[in-house]
């Protein structure tokens, strides 16, 4: 049985003297006459196993000989090291399990993220990918304890759909017909009933709708799941296929909501410092100064809640040039977002109630009629983390959005339903879970803290 280096590193006086067997890649290997210095990772933790394989031992001339990204098995002695970790490993029977051939593409000791991307099926072997995804394994355990201890439940929300919940048009098809033959109704338009689910048919975009659905039958819930936007983004913030965690929770409103999400992004945040420290260090040196201070602070100390129209006003009064003009009524763009939390509050800050036409339409109307409860999370370097809002539980309000959005009433009369059948106030919020990783772990590109990313023009691997 294999140890993992991971295991050999907490508990490493455990293992003094012992002999075990490990498994893993290697990293580099320098050869002297006498002996060889063989530095292993197996994925497991940070941290490499450097091993000293003797000249004596058996099949030393492949295995000195061998290029990094050999994988291998070596058994050996655990010994107290003289170097910067405390223990290394004698080396006794080393053995090839897979060879590398000459194009292996992480030759180099130093190669771009740019590059790397080309090559993501073997990425995950360098120090920065292989942190971001153990990273992303903790904060999905995160998520889970977080809400669970809350009593929210973990649902699942069906990936296909055949309504489009945010209204945005910007949902894949999902569709068996022959696209070059496909059956015609007597106007000449596609006929969708012919198609496997008989209807039209896309991929979801959020699972609000359904989560909404069992909220108002179990309480708190909270789904954690694939959604897919076909929104032309080619931004470094923006994927096609990317993870939400939407919590959903009955009798609650905006400002529970807002609480809420604020708690769980310092949630994250600890659980992060708690389980990955060998990673933010990393990161800290290699990517972001100041992360783990930073991160801190945010951890520590309550978010800042302004109105839209107060940020409105922050952005005119800042007399600073925009590339987009800022007046009520129009979206806030990533510059003004990021002249909020990086210049203006120099933290995440959450702004509640916009404009109800630059927002979705179950958004709940405010008195005004202008505006609706909606709350954006904004963090630095990152942006918008959180979108979320208290839904409108007023049955004719909600046919009213419907109709003034310019949707098909017939497309929403399940979840015009649940606004008869005992409805109650209700609220919730999508965190984009890259967006969470790029913020804690100070990536700059969303494209680097998801194993395979889709994106326009892209779906290889
Ligand atoms: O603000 P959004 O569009 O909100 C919703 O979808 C709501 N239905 C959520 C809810 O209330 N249950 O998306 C939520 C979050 C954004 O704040 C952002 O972090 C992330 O999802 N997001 C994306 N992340 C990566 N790539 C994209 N194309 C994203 N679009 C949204
Ligand atoms: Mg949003």
């Amino acid at each position: 049985m294999r140890t993992l280096i991971k295991d050999l590193f907490l508990d490493s006086k455990k293992f003094l003297n012992k002999e075990v067997e490990i498994k893993g890649w290697v990293k580099s290997l320098r050869k002297s006459k006498a002996f060889s210095f063989v530095v292993i990772n197996d994925g497991s933790c940070f941290q490499d196993l450097q091993i000293i394989v003797d000249q004596d031992a058996p099949n030393y001339e492949e295995v000195s000989s061998s290029l990094t990204g050999t994988c291998m098995a070596i058994k050996g002695i655990i010994v107290e090291s003289g170097g910067r970790q405390p223990i290394e490993m004698q080396g006794k029977v080393p053995s090839i399990i897979g060879k590398v051939s000459e194009d292996y593409p992480l030759q180099k000791k130093k190669t771009s993220l740019e590059f790397l991307r080309e090559v993501a099926h073997v990425r995950a072997r360098t120090n920065t990918l292989s942190a971001v995804f153990r990273v992303r394994h903790h904060l999905a355990q995160a998520t889970h304890k977080f809400f669970s201890d809350l009593g929210y439940y973990y649902i699942h929300t069906p990936l296909i759909t055949a309504s489009d919940a945010e209204g945005a048009g910007e949902l894949f098809r999902v569709s068996t017909l022959d696209i070059k033959n496909p059956p015609k109704t007597d106007k000449g338009d596609i006929d969708f009933s012919k198609d496997y689910f008989e209807s039209e048919t896309f991929l979801t975009c959020t699972g609000q709708l359904q989560a909404e659905s069992l909220a108002l039958s179990m309480g708190g819930v909270y789904t954690f799941g694939p959604t897919f936007r076909s929104e032309n983004s080619h931004t470094s913030r923006h994927l096609s296929e990317f993870w939400m965690v939407e919590p959903e929770v009955a009798f609650a409103d905006l400002d529970d909501v807002a609480d809420l999400g604020a708690k769980y992004i310092q949630y994250l945040i600890q659980y992060a410092f708690e389980h990955c420290p060998d990673e933010l260090a990393f990161f800290e040196k290699q990517y972001q100064k100041d992360l783990q201070e930073t991160l801190k602070h945010v951890a520590e100390t309550d978010f800042k809640k302004i109105t839209y129209t107060e940020a409105v006003e922050i952005l005119i009064k800042s007399d600073k040039k925009f590339d987009f003009k800022v007046e009520w009524g129009s979206d806030l763009q990533t510059e003004h977002e990021r002249f909020l939390t990086e210049e203006h509050f120099k933290a995440p800050v959450i702004v509640t109630d916009y404009p109800k036409d630059i927002k979705a339409f179950y958004m709940k109307l405010n008195e005004d009629g202008k505006t609706v409860r909606a709350m954006d999370i904004l963090v630095p370097g990152v942006g918008e983390i959180i979108g979320g809002s208290q839904r409108e539980d007023d049955y004719e309000g909600l046919r009213n959005r419907i109709k003034e959005c310019g949707l098909d009433e017939k497309d929403y009369s399940w979840y015009l339903d649940l606004r008869k059948f005992g409805g109650a106030p209700h609220a919730g919020f999508g965190l984009g879970f890259e967006r969470a990783i790029m913020y804690i772990t100070g990536m700059s590109n969303i494209r680097d803290v998801i194993a395979f990313p889709r994106f326009p023009g892209n779906a290889s691997f």
